[in-house]
């Protein structure tokens, strides 16, 4: 199967004209790698735009979804996204849970929970990001384990049993806290495990994020059972990876 790079843009960049130009990029990667399945995840300001022009060259995702209520599609929800808006628009992906919204923003497991829903009633595959701090990455790798499986239990509350979409549309990446935007990844085995403790934990595909860059990303690829990467600073050059994908 095809590994999976998320290209997650973040609030980057700052003009339509560079965004175009970065996707340009990605696109020629893509058409060099049939190995590779890449999804661009723009700020949504670019994403609607890029996902209309660029349709069938390449694969986008959003980076959230609105997840409380009114869920019909619209209403009352100052700076918010739904996800009928993002099925209008040709969005494959949502990523949510991402370390910095939970930070940020304050986002809890119950917001995350009720937005994988969402994402996944509507049809969407869902990147749920899950991952743990420096100082439960320093208790080992079994305190860690039980950190990741409590998060992904209150995560997947609300569709618990719903098994026919996990396996289909449910994507878990394995994004430690420590590791993302630091230029210190996790190391590949230590990362491979995870996502093999993961996968047997509830039957998703897994990818690792993390300082993932066209330097390193070698020495992830080998193990299988990694199924691709959440890719935030250095996919915003994606020239980089050029040559390591094949
Ligand atoms: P990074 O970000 O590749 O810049 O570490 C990964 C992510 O946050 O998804």
């Amino acid at each position: 199967m095809a590994k999976l790079l998320i290209f997650n843009w973040k609030m980057n960049p700052g003009t339509f004209k560079e965004a175009e130009k970065i996707l340009g990029e990605s696109i020629i990667l893509e058409e060099s790698s049939d190995k590779y399945e890449i999804a661009v995840c723009p700020p949504s300001l670019w994403l609607f735009d890029l996902s209309q022009k660029y349709a069938g060259k390449i694969t986008f995702g959003s980076q959230d979804v609105f997840g409380g209520d009114p869920l019909s599609g619209k209403g009352a929800s100052t700076g918010e996204i739904s996800a009928e808006m993002l099925k209008n628009s040709k969005v494959e992906y949502i990523i949510v849970g991402h370390s910095e919204r939970r930070r940020y923003e304050n986002e809890t497991d119950e917001m995350i929970s009720k937005k994988t829903e969402v994402g996944l009633k509507a049809g969407f595959k869902v990147i749920l990001c899950v991952g743990e701090d420096l100082n439960t990455h320093s208790q080992g790798p079994e305190a860690v384990k039980s950190f990741i499986k409590d998060q992904l239990e209150k995560d997947l509350e609300n569709i618990h049993n719903s098994k026919f979409i996990i396996h289909n549309s449910l994507i878990v990446a394995y994004e430690p806290i420590w590791a993302i935007g630091t230029g210190i990844p996790e190391n590949p085995e230590s990362a491979a495990l995870m996502a093999k403790y993961i996968k047997e934990a509830v039957g998703a595909q897994v990818l690792y994020g993390g300082s993932v860059d066209g330097k390193n990303i070698g020495n992830f690829i080998k193990y299988e059972e990694i199924d691709g990467f959440l890719i935030g600073g250095a996919s915003l050059s994606p020239a980089q990876f050029g040559g390591q994908l094949n």
